[in-house]
């Protein structure tokens, strides 16, 4: 072992983020069958500190603690991260580590948890043997990210991300995300997302299930054929600032996700009735009012409602009246476009 630190301690703050164009289904080594891109959130993150001891021992020891109690179910799915990452970072199972993570965002709200759990856990990790000052770490860390959850790839980067080898961009990869802040109209730069949280129970069926299922999805090859049109539209309308073609583009992309979910084999649904109910209400508003404001699903039954802060008040009063009463325990998360993640030690 080569590195000096005997022991330390080191903490990261990392975000979530929402997609646009959505990555669903993916290689055997966590490659995307398309390219995908999001926004990176601000309000809801995940902190997550790591204390790090050189081992005695012949085995090095995990401990993972979240939201202040030890988790046996999350701890094993990082001692199989760890594993998958040996060869990138070698110098960590030489260390006896505790990792205490939380997320600020209320416990189960549904919220896709695992890109900022992943992407906190990547920046703590390469921090112990290395310093991230330059553009080419941050893809390393995105890489390690990516291992642990394919959308953690894009919680990297300030305001948006893409993630996924297209030939509209020579840069973009299956290995990493990039920043595609310079590719934004300032209006995008202002994107206000409002969580509306319908339901807060755990999904019956994980994204994990879902990405594999895709494989046998009658409408797979379409799909991905799909995406790459999406995100051929998606690029100029995010470049001059067109809300419209944006919103017909996210629209389209979220009910496509729950589409796939409904044709895969066995079938599920994860949205609620208040899901659609919701959307109804969003669509309603957008053709009495003709406000900028547009919605998109993750993989779950809440809703991400998303316009330029401009419009933030008329669209607010709009959420709080009619669909606050939609939402389990009245459960709204006011986020907004983010810049990143932030180390705190
Ligand atoms: O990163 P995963 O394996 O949790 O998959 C995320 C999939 C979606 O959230 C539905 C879409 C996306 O691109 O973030």
């Amino acid at each position: 072992m080569n590195n000096n630190k005997m022991e330390g301690y080191v903490e990261w703050t990392s975000p979530s983020n929402i997609a646009t164009i959505k990555y669903w289904g993916k290689t055997e080594d966590q490659h995307p069958l398309n390219p995908s891109l999001s926004f990176t959130l601000k309000n809801s993150k995940t902190i997550t500190g790591i204390k790090y001891k050189r081992t005695r021992n012949k085995e090095s020891s995990l401990k993972v603690i979240y939201d202040k109690t030890e988790n046996v179910a999350f701890e094993k799915r990082i001692q199989e991260y760890l594993h998958k990452i040996k060869n990138t970072l070698p110098n960590i199972s030489y260390y006896d580590l505790e990792i205490n993570t939380r997320n600020t965002f209320p416990h189960s709200t549904g919220i896709a948890s695992s890109a900022s759990a992943f992407s906190a856990l990547a920046l703590c990790l390469y921090s112990i043997e290395n310093k991230i000052m330059s553009e080419e770490d941050l893809h390393k860390v995105s890489n390690l990210a990516r291992i642990g959850s394919g959308s953690a790839s894009r919680s990297l980067y300030p305001n948006a991300a893409l993630w996924g080898k297209t030939n509209l961009l020579v840069e973009s990869s299956n290995i990493h995300a990039i920043d595609y802040t310079k590719y934004l109209h300032p209006i995008f730069k202002t994107l206000q997302n409002t969580i509306l949280i319908i339901n807060d129970e755990e999904k019956k069926v994980s994204s994990s299930q879902g990405h594999q299922i895709m494989s046998k999805n009658p409408f797979a090859t379409t799909r991905y054929n799909q995406a790459n049109q999406n995100l051929e539209k998606i690029i100029p309308a995010l470049q001059t600032g067109d809300f419209k073609t944006y919103s017909e583009i996210l629209e389209n992309e979220a009910l496509t996700l729950h589409a796939l979910m409904m044709t895969s084999m066995p079938g599920y649904i994860l949205m609620k009735p208040n899901t659609l109910q919701s959307i109804e209400l969003i669509n309603e508003f957008k053709h009495n009012t003709n406000l900028p404001v547009t919605y998109t699903m993750d993989a779950g039954p809440n809703i991400h409602i998303q316009y330029p802060k401009i419009y933030a008040k008329q669209i607010i009063s709009f959420i709080d009246l009619k669909l606050k009463p939609l939402c389990k325990n009245q459960q709204i998360i006011y986020d907004e476009i983010g810049a990143g993640p932030e180390r705190n030690v």
